[in-house]
């Protein structure tokens, strides 16, 4: 089952230079593709379109304001179910829960800063890949 996700790589995984780390965790799985690659800083408005699922919980404000806070990297993969792929890839949400071996169970601690955002069904992939690619 082919499937393509939207990825971003946030702010603190560029700022601490585990961008390769990251594309290369990505590249090496098994018939999985990156179509589209972009350093890109987030605007205000593509990222409140992004989290509207989050508007008026108490991290939202930080949360946008991180996010915005300096250039990500956008990528769109293509694969075998690659949706569930990246989010077990990625881990949960609070790096501290997520297992080593996972992208956020490595390198992070704050939720906030978790490193990696990963569309997690296919109706957020489709909704999320129009945003980011319109
Ligand atoms: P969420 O969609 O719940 O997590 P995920 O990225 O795993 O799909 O939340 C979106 C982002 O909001 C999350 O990656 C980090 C941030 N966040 C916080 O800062 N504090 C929180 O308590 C939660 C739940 C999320
Ligand atoms: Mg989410």
């Amino acid at each position: 089952m082919s499937q393509r996700t939207l990825v971003l790589l946030k702010p603190d995984a560029v700022a601490r230079g585990l961008v390769g780390e990251i594309i290369g965790r990505i590249e090496r799985k098994a018939g999985w593709t990156i179509t589209a690659l972009e350093l890109r800083t987030l605007d205000r408005a593509t990222l409140e379109t992004h989290y509207a699922e989050h508007v008026g919980r108490p991290f939202y404000e930080p949360l946008l304001e991180f996010m915005a806070s300096g250039p990500s990297v956008v990528l769109v993969v293509e694969g075998e179910r690659v949706i569930e792929g990246l989010r077990t890839l990625a881990g949960p949400t609070d790096p501290i829960a997520a297992a080593p071996g996972s992208i956020r169970g490595d390198f992070g601690t704050i939720v906030r800063e978790n490193l990696i955002h990963a569309s997690d069904s296919e109706e957020s992939a489709e909704r999320e890949l129009k945003i980011f690619f319109p």
